[in-house]
């Protein structure tokens, strides 16, 4: 028996009660312990996506199925399909009056049922592993982006999900920050977490997806391998967006920062010049 796709998506189409065709004939599939980036412009449908595959956006037609089970029909208890499927968003969203154990053990508590005593065993044992041990008691607040982030990410990880979808989680962090929080990224990938990630890091999707989706206006314009996608993309689409992460400089720009240089030492001369001669006064 072939073992089915963690999660595979079919010819799925979604439009919003405004009449926009948000996705359009997305077709995928995500094995298990594969991890898959989907990249695009800015409005071409990558939340909206993630956001079906966990039943917050109705789709219109197509499928989506969860380890090989159908979650778009009706009837789907999404309570429980949702425990299985993690999403962390850009804005961490943890409930400020709780702690980061609260935190932590909310879901787990209140949905899974679990017992308190091994789910805050677990809590400690995840914090630990991202360099959090000693920050249990403290409140969100009380913790910087980067933090706030890895904690929504074991928060997601408490669930023992199946598959986890990260949406920008480093969009509104600081340059230092993004790195921590992508080495926890990184460190599940190579133990083998399933994932399905949107990012604008392209440096990091290159390292540390399977397989790169690109989408384009609402569907898949380049479905490839990383090396593939960011060395020879196969549209001119993919070309013109990867170009908007490249920095080279415009011609002639260096001898017109030389100029402004020059102009700065010239006008300070003058202000020296004024105030010698005030002294002289
Ligand atoms: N609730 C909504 N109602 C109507 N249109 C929406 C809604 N949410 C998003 N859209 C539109 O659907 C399209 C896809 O939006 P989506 O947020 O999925 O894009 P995105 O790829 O995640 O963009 P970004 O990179 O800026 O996050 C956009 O045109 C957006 O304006
Ligand atoms: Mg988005």
């Amino acid at each position: 028996m072939t073992v089915p796709p963690v999660l595979r998506l079919e010819a799925v189409r979604q439009q919003y009660p405004n009449g926009l065709v948000a996705l359009d004939r997305i077709s995928f599939e995500v094995a298990k312990s594969e991890v898959v980036a989907v990249v695009g412009p800015s409005g071409c449908g990558k939340s909206t996506l993630l956001r079906c595959v966990n039943g917050l956006e109705p789709i219109q037609s197509g499928t989506i199925a969860l380890d090989g089970a159908i979650i778009t029909g009706p009837g789907t208890a999404w309570s429980k399909v949702r425990q299985q499927i993690g999403l962390v968003f850009q804005n961490y969203e943890l409930f400020p009056h709780l702690t980061v154990l609260g935190n932590l053990l909310l879901g787990p508590l209140k949905v899974q049922r679990a017992a308190k005593a091994e789910a805050q065993v677990k809590a400690l044992a995840l914090l630990d592993r991202v360099g959090l041990a000693d920050r249990a008691r403290d409140y969100p607040r009380q913790l910087s982006g980067g933090q706030k982030q890895r904690v929504a990410i074991i928060r997601a990880l408490m669930m023992e999900p199946q598959v986890l979808l990260l949406d920008e989680i480093t969009a509104s962090l600081d340059p230092e920050m993004v790195r921590e929080v992508l080495d926890v990224v990184l460190e599940l990938a190579g133990e083998g977490m399933t994932m399905l990630i949107v990012t604008h890091e392209m440096s990091f999707a290159r390292a540390i997806a399977d397989r790169i989706i690109f989408i384009d206006a609402g569907r898949i314009a380049e479905q490839t391998t990383p090396e593939q996608f960011f060395t020879a993309p196969q549209t001119e689409r993919a070309r013109q967006f990867l170009n908007l992460f490249a920095f080279a400089p415009p011609p002639g720009h260096h001898e017109t920062a030389g100029a402004a240089a020059v102009q700065t030492e010239e006008s300070s001369a003058t202000t020296s010049d004024s105030n010698s001669l005030e002294l002289h006064e």
